[in-house]
């Protein structure tokens, strides 16, 4: 039998309560459980400060909605490219963000930031394209195909080769989220350079 270490005298004081015949000894919480404590209450004050007082960090249903939207923006970027696809696409924040990251460094030199091009001022060469009037058609294959191709004659660069399928579908993307589907479209004619 292993010796039993001594005990010292203060270390075995009951406390003065007795329930259903069981005592209890009056003894320190050990330091690795105080240590504990302490850690998760300084980790309590930093977690609340990101999450409820600066609300830096995102929420839960904003956790779900970023993964919902990345695995619908994986699945639609190899789905065929046509009206319904492309729509989708346009409500899909993803494929917004980065279009609108492609639109600012390629396309805001024309049609201006805004999108609105020669409506909002006159030193704009591009046209509005947030308004229901569409000189090559405001069909969301429509304006994929156009942005593919240009107009050079009319001074619209040819996309296709500079930014590749993807953005271009991402640009598209875009410039649809700032129109609904099924609203009127004008065909117009093009205006005289
Ligand atoms: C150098 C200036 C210039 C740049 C840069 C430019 N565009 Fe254009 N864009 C034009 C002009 C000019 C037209 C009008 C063509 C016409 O009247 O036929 C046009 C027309 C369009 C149209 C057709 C509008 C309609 O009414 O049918 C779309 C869509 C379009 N641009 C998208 C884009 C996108 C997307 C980008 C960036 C990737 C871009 N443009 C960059 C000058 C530009």
């Amino acid at each position: 039998m292993s010796p039993v270490p001594p005990v010292k005298p203060e270390e075995n004081e009951f406390r003065p309560h007795v329930y259903d015949g069981i005592r209890e000894y009056d003894k320190r919480l050990p330091n690795w459980w105080l240590y504990t404590l302490y850690i998760t209450i300084v980790f309590w004050v930093g977690y609340w400060g990101y999450y409820e007082w600066f609300r830096a960090g995102p929420t839960g249903a904003q956790d779900v909605a970023a993964e919902m939207a990345r695995i619908e923006s994986a699945r639609l970027s190899t789905a065929p490219l046509d009206d319904p696809s492309l729509w989708k696409m346009s409500r899909n924040s993803e494929f917004v963000a980065a279009g609108k990251a492609v639109y600012e460094a390629a396309c805001a030199a024309c049609h201006l930031a805004s999108l609105r091009g020669k409506a909002e001022s006159t030193v704009a060469i591009g046209p509005d394209l947030t308004d229901t009037t569409w000189v090559h058609g405001g069909r969301p294959t429509e304006v994929h195909a156009l942005i593919n191709k240009g107009v050079l004659a009319k001074g619209m660069p040819t996309w296709g080769p500079v930014l590749g399928a993807r953005k271009i579908g991402e640009v598209t993307a875009y410039i649809m989220s700032k129109h609904r589907e099924g609203e009127p479209v004008v065909i117009a004619p093009p205006a005289s350079p």
